[in-house]
């Protein structure tokens, strides 16, 4: 009897997580987790993603050379390192069954480079949770004019991490009174030639941002086609109040499919496209 009910219950746990591996946009996301009261919670939470900036800077009240910490630009110091976050993460992994899995977005080279040793453990074979390595590497939209992380440094650093997910977008300029863009085919065009000439071979994800990803459907499919035998996918995010196009983006993410695409938006956006629910028929 009590075999029984623990085979159902494994099975129930083996079909929730091949649901989430087919709908990617069920996975939940915790952003700029750069404290640590903030990781505290967000370790309670049911979120299973956490995303965190990596800056060089100081701990707070310590001197010393720069290291990798916690924060977002322009902030240089912060209570949390990238080393305690990562061990962090690891003790709360390997006392929960449910793992959750780490992006981290790294704001300069600099603070990338200087991580590599403090990343390598957590990108063994032995380390199961998810573990992505973010920068904005290449221009992007609408003439964006922030400084990209140096895309060729990124991804050969990148490769020495084979089990990490490189996620590698594009700068963008969005938002506030600038309402309409898109990605352009140069801009996708430049994407593609790096994966090609660095002979990129781990697992990518393209992070783009919703309302320009929503006016961008035909060059985004030839990039996931192009990239489809690195599983490539799609991360959608958008900001605060950023103008989308809800039904474009919904066709977008509907056309790319659940299963390609990652979803990273604020709830009301997310609750707006109303995806389509699971087939239950076939059960
Ligand atoms: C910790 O991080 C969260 C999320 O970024 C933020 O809302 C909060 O203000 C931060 N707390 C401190 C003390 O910096
Ligand atoms: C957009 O907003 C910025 C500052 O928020 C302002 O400097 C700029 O002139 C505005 N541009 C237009 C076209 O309204
Ligand atoms: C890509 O990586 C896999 C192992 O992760 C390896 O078996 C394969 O040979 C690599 N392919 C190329 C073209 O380097
Ligand atoms: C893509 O996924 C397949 C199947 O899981 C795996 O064998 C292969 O190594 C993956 N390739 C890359 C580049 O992630
Ligand atoms: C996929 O997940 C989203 C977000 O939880 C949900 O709204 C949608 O109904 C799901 N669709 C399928 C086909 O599983």
């Amino acid at each position: 009897m009590l075999a029984l009910l623990l085979l159902a219950v494994v099975a129930a746990l083996v079909q929730s997580d091949e649901e989430t591996m087919k709908n990617l946009t069920k996975i939940t996301w915790a952003h700029a987790v750069n404290n640590k009261t903030y990781l505290t919670a967000a370790l309670a939470s049911e979120t299973s993603m956490l995303e965190a900036d990596i800056v060089l800077g100081t701990l707070v009240g310590q001197d010393g050379p720069p290291i990798p910490i916690m924060a977002h630009p322009p902030a240089t110091t912060s209570d949390l390192s990238l080393a305690e976050f990562l061990s962090t993460v690891k003790q709360y992994n390997n006392v929960n069954s449910k793992q959750k899995g780490v992006k981290l977005d790294f704001k300069s080279i600099e603070a990338y480079e200087k991580s590599q040793d403090l990343i390598a453990p957590y990108a063994k074979p032995e380390a199961t949770f998810p573990l992505w390595l973010n920068a904005d590497i290449l221009p992007g939209p609408v003439e964006a004019t922030t400084k990209p992380v140096d895309p060729i440094k990124f991804v050969q650093l990148g490769a020495k991490h084979p089990r990490a997910v490189l996620s590698i977008g594009w700068t963008t300029n969005y938002g506030g009174n600038i309402t309409e863009g898109e990605y352009s085919r140069d801009q996708i065009g430049a994407m593609l030639r790096l994966v090609n000439e660095q002979k990129i071979n781990q697992t990518v994800t393209f992070p783009v941002r919703a309302g320009l990803a929503s006016n961008s459907q035909p060059v985004l499919l030839d990039l996931l086609r192009e990239t489809a035998s690195l599983n490539s996918s799609m991360t959608v995010w958008s900001s605060e109040g950023d103008n989308v196009e809800v039904d474009r983006l919904k066709a977008l993410i509907l056309t790319v499919g659940l299963e390609r695409t990652y979803l990273d938006v604020p709830h009301d956006l997310a609750a707006k496209l109303q995806l389509p629910p699971a087939d239950n028929v076939k059960n």
